[in-house]
């Protein structure tokens, strides 16, 4: 009889003590990414001592959780609406360039916990069909966040659509905008992938590149092809400078974004004016993909979806020196207008 109740007391002090470890994992997991940051201000006292936001981090891990409830049906609206949390316009948007890196610029940016992010391009400017329905629309599409918060969409098409700058600064005038570029010729080959790989799933067969981006009358650089006229990036950013004023364009280095992302990522903080909380600690290299990936605490990691960072297909050498020429007064009028110098070839 006693030898059966000590097993039955061993065994629940087994229990108990998996329990405790257990609660003491999660908890460990839950404030992970909290550690690395100055200590927690009160919900009340929302703002630092330089006038920059200080966000309630505890409240923000409940926010999530919340939100998490609501998507699954068992939080009622009225529960959001009771803890502020609201749909905000965007007050920050990476306009684009396509391949430039801005889906990696976008989630890398999420990390903030200041920065909310509306997870679907949702191409409100670009599309006619979707403008019309109008902004309410457009801001019910948002994401919930908090009121200091804020929320950042990409949409990549709006860099290169005519209509596009007017329709915003009709919205916000003085809205920030990301544009994160990468070398042209690059980007020109990686805008053809992505097309190349759609054919491909299609079966259908596909032109090569060096025909698509040499015109094989004149032999010269064909200015027709799409993935070519998105990477002369000064004569799209100059139909955006009729409306903004360079000061509120953030120019992101999209190659240096692959290979050494903080310091870009820190440049943002900064021109979004947004206290530093992006560190190394959320950003680790994952050998395998090739790429940065996101740390979120020390149980939720993500990298990117496989459609980013594809391989490119060869391309002869001579069609990439004579873009190389073709982009070179492109970029070096890119330089002077932005003050960002970038070393393309
Ligand atoms: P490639 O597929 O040519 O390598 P976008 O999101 O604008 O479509 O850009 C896609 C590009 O983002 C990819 O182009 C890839 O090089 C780049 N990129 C930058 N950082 C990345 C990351 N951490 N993971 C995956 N791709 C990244």
């Amino acid at each position: 009889m006693l030898f059966k109740q000590q097993a039955w007391l061993r065994q629940k002090l087994l229990v108990l003590g998996s329990l405790a470890v257990g609660s003491l994992l999660y908890l460990v997991a839950r404030v992970g990414s909290l550690d690395r940051l100055q200590p927690i201000c009160p919900i009340e006292g929302r703002f630092g001592a330089r006038g920059q936001a200080e966000f309630p981090l505890r409240a923000l891990q409940f926010k999530r959780g919340l939100l998490h409830e609501f998507r699954k049906g068992n939080a009622s609206k009225e529960q959001v609406r009771l803890h502020d949390l609201v749909q905000q316009l965007p007050k920050a948007i990476i306009i684009g360039v396509r391949k430039g890196g801005t889906r990696a610029l976008l989630e890398m940016l999420n990390l903030h916990p200041a920065v909310v992010k509306a997870s679907q391009e949702i191409h409100f400017f670009d599309n006619d069909e979707n403008y019309a329905k109008g902004i309410e629309w457009y801001r019910k599409k948002m994401p919930f966040s908090y009121p200091q918060q804020i929320t950042i969409e990409k949409s990549p098409a709006y860099f290169i659509t005519e209509e596009v700058p007017e329709r915003i600064y009709k919205m916000n005038s003085s809205i920030k905008l990301l544009i994160i570029v990468r070398e042209p010729t690059t980007r020109a080959i990686s805008d053809y992938t992505q097309v190349l790989e759609g054919k491909e799933r299609k079966n259908k067969t596909y032109y090569k590149f060096e025909k698509l981006a040499i015109d094989p009358n004149t032999c010269e650089v064909n200015t027709k092809y799409k993935a070519v006229r998105t990477s002369i990036y000064t004569k799209h950013l100059e139909r955006w400078l009729k409306y903004f004023p360079i000061e509120q364009f953030h120019i992101v280095d999209g190659d240096r974004l692959i290979t050494e992302p903080l310091p870009e990522l820190q440049l943002v903080e900064k021109f979004l004016n947004l206290p530093p909380r992006i560190s190394q600690y959320n950003l680790y290299f994952n050998a395998t993909r090739g790429f940065y990936c996101l740390r979120f605490n020390i149980i939720f990691n993500k990298c990117l979806a496989g459609s980013k960072g594809r391989i490119h297909p060869e391309v002869d050498p001579s069609v990439i020196t004579k873009l190389r020429k073709f982009f070179h007064p492109f970029n070096q009028k890119f330089y002077q207008i932005t003050g960002r110098t970038l070393n393309w070839p």
